[in-house]
């Protein structure tokens, strides 16, 4: 079987920025020691089920997982190597705001076992920055990615553009000094609007615009040509890597591969027998912390996803992948054959045009589809 990547969710942040809407909730104070021992909990429940698979990568998202406590860190990630074959090259990464709470921590990140930081940049400039609603300023996010080169022997940082207003010129400048900054992994993500946030309430009421259209098409181009100048190529949509250097715990998302999601919202995609189940965890923290205490676990659905879901889900993620899809795999996986599981018009009209490339045994999206994809996957997708 192939391996497992293990997603552990941390649900709190320092403030909410008005563009998230991932599950991150603000406290008064962090219950540090209770969702500590209720994320050991329900990952012990989850290992019990899952047996000794061998284990690719652990992953710490959220929220702000850099507020953890690194003796919990630590602790999690023992357990998992208890409970799971722990891969010779198991990638531990753990997502970092660059505020200065966390920095303190980094050092005790990586004696805990980190050993890839992804950290939240966004912007490098103060008022994108303040628009964003960021805690940092560009001087300590740029101070925190040399601190966590000299801990970590893989870092990343994720920027957001597209932002309201912004031109192209503007976007390459800022991205250069990025490019300067990096080593060998960044997440470019074009500001998306996400229903509940902030920005979703003052875009509606047309304070302010976005880029779209071909502005927001010519400013990916940007990007691609930058990164490119780098030796930073597009693996998947938004995420630019050197050769190697790809997140391997994204990568088998992209993949459809296992993954176990554990804490509050986490979602987990597991083969149990022989069948595929999506799992899903409650959102509300304290009610999951709740649950987890009386259950040991916080899920709310199980479900065996049928074969035309598990197509559904390995085409919209394989798609964003630069690799593509094996078709051989897509077959074991899912059940269906590539025919089954899209509308064949629209894939050979889709062909013709540029848009993707199929071989013998891989389906692929070429950069002039990666700039529509989603419109694409809107048709293409059964
Ligand atoms: C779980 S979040 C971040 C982790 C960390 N708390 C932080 O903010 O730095 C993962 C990334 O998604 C991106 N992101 C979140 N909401 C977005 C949106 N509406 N549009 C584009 N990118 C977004 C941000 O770049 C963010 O760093
Ligand atoms: S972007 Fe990061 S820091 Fe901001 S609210 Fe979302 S998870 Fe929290």
């Amino acid at each position: 079987m192939e391996s497992l990547a293990l997603y552990i969710h941390w649900p709190f942040c320092l403030s909410k920025c008005p563009y998230c809407d991932f599950n991150s909730h603000v406290r008064p104070e962090i219950p540090q020691k209770r969702f500590i021992s209720a994320l050991r909990r329900e990952l012990a429940w989850e290992a019990a089920r899952l047996g000794s698979r061998r284990l690719g990568s652990i992953f710490f998202g959220g929220g702000t997982p850099s507020l953890m406590a690194p003796d919990g860190v630590a602790a999690l990630i023992a357990d998992a190597r208890r409970y799971f074959a722990p891969a010779d090259d198991l990638e531990i990464t753990l997502e970092a705001n660059p505020t200065s709470v966390e920095l303190d921590r980094l050092a005790a990140f990586r004696e805990a076992g980190v050993n890839r930081i992804s950290m939240g940049v966004q912007s490098l400039e103060a008022d994108a920055l303040r628009l964003l609603g960021r805690q940092h300023d560009a001087a300590s996010a740029i101070r925190a990615l040399t601190l966590a080169r000299e801990i970590f022997p893989r870092v990343s940082f994720d920027l957001i553009y597209a932002r309201p207003e912004q031109t192209i010129a503007a976007w390459q400048a800022e991205l250069c000094l990025a490019l300067e900054l990096a080593s060998d992994h960044l997440s470019l993500y074009q500001l998306t609007i996400e229903p509940g946030t902030v920005f979703e309430g003052q875009y509606r009421r047309g304070e302010f615009v976005l880029p779209e259209g071909d502005l927001a098409a010519a400013l990916y181009e940007a990007t691609q040509e930058s990164a490119a100048q780098y030796g930073l190529l597009p693996y998947e949509v938004s995420n630019y890597a050197q050769t190697g250097a790809e997140s391997r715990h994204n990568l088998a998302y992209w993949r459809y591969s296992d993954y176990a999601g554990i804490g509050p919202g986490a979602h987990g995609r597991l083969t149990l027998g022989d069948k595929l189940i999506a799992t899903r965890r409650h959102r509300a923290p304290e009610i999951w912390a709740d649950r987890v205490e009386r259950l040991g676990h916080g899920s709310t659905t199980e479900e065996t996803l049928p074969p035309s879901e598990k197509a559904r889900e390995m085409l919209l993620m394989g798609l964003r992948l630069s690799e593509g899809i094996d078709l051989g795999r897509f077959a074991a996986r899912t059940g269906q054959t590539l025919l089954q599981s899209v509308d064949k018009a629209v894939l050979e009209a889709a062909i013709e045009a540029g848009y993707l490339e199929q071989s013998a045994h891989v389906l692929k999206t070429l950069p002039e589809g990666r700039i529509r994809l989603d419109a694409l996957l809107g048709r293409l997708v059964r």
